[in-house]
């Protein structure tokens, strides 16, 4: 793993609050939309790149019981462990946590993985981690936003 998100870490939670506020709210908002919408019974939700884990903690506080993260970078999970959350450093082309999910979600994160391959293991072990009739819910970037980032940096493995 490269260390951006070593660095990133320190910062990531101010930086989001200062250039994206409503981001993790809106995702939260998307999964109570899609939850209700649908009637899903969802009582386990696990959040692939849960990153720092605002998402997480806002599932926790709206309710949700039995949700848990992933990422790959320890500075990020030590930042979602600090907000009392249960994650597990992981690669999600190889994980297995040896349970399953309702539903799992990967917001600003599978956009930027450009191999097909990788990919393809990804969506795999999520397959592998989902209860029958349980949901995977992602976003993926946009033009537009790519138009917005083009000179920035992104590292991803
Ligand atoms: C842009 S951040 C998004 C974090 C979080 N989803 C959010 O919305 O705040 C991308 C996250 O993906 C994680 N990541 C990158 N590659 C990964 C991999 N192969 N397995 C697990 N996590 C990974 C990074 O460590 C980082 O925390």
């Amino acid at each position: 793993m490269s260390d951006a998100y070593e660095i990133f870490s320190r910062f990531y939670d101010e930086y989001i609050f200062d250039t994206a506020p409503n981001l993790h709210m809106d995702y939260f908002n998307l999964i109570k939309l899609i939850i209700e919408k649908f009637k899903l019974d969802v009582n386990s939700i696990l959040d692939l790149t849960c990153g720092t884990g605002t998402l997480l903690k806002l599932l926790t506080e709206n309710g949700f019981n039995s949700v848990e993260g992933i990422d790959v970078s320890p500075e990020m999970l030590q930042k979602a462990k600090e907000k009392g959350l249960k994650v597990y450093e992981k690669n999600i082309k190889e994980f297995d946590l040896k349970r399953k999910y309702d539903l799992i979600v990967s917001f600003d994160s599978l956009g930027h993985i450009k191999d097909e391959k990788d990919l393809s293991k990804i969506f795999n072990n999520i397959s592998n981690h989902l209860n029958d009739g349980g949901l995977f819910l992602c976003d993926g970037g946009t033009r537009e936003k790519a138009k917005r980032m083009i000179g920035q940096k992104y590292t991803y493995e």
